[in-house]
């Protein structure tokens, strides 16, 4: 496993879009391996793959207390609710922002194996995958601020929250 480097605003792989993985193997696996590696140097809770700028639909997931997860092609097919978050990025280091994200949310996708996953999340983990999901049309949380005075600036190390 490998830290790859993180891909930090305003870098142009952040603002495109994705591609399906055609077929799961090795370099696949490498990939799911280097991202998790990398997500946890950086203390975050959830990675996508354009972040160390490969443009495949992968993101993994690590909730604190939890083992790391990784998503193949995942989708969201449902979302319900809506309630305001605070939300940081590691591909934006050093702010925070206040927006309003689903109550739940439930996603299917692969798992690493190539098993058909569906995931009914709450909280945290439906805050992440929407937020990781995001990174994989090109989009961040900074697209969904109201106005710029939800933008904070806070001090990196205090982000345990970044994804
Ligand atoms: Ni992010």
């Amino acid at each position: 496993m490998v830290v790859r480097q993180l891909r930090l605003l305003p870098d142009a792989v952040l603002r495109k879009k994705a591609k399906r993985v055609p077929a799961i193997d090795k370099s696949v696996h490498r990939l799911i391996d280097d991202m998790i590696e990398t997500m946890q140097q950086a203390n975050g809770v959830g990675l996508a793959a354009p972040q160390i700028g490969v443009l495949l639909r992968v993101v993994v997931l690590q909730m604190p207390e939890e083992e790391p997860v990784a998503i193949i092609n995942p989708e969201i097919v449902k979302r319900s609710g809506e309630r305001e978050v605070v939300e940081g990025c590691l591909s934006l280091p050093g702010y925070s922002g206040e927006i309003k994200r689903s109550n739940s949310v439930i996603v299917k996708g692969l798992d690493r194996q190539g098993k058909a996953i569906r995931i009914r999340a709450t909280g945290l983990r439906a805050q992440a995958l929407e937020h990781e999901l995001d990174h994989l049309r090109g989009s961040l949380y900074i697209d969904h601020l109201e106005s710029e005075d939800k933008l904070h600036q806070i001090e990196p190390e205090t982000d345990n929250r970044g994804m």
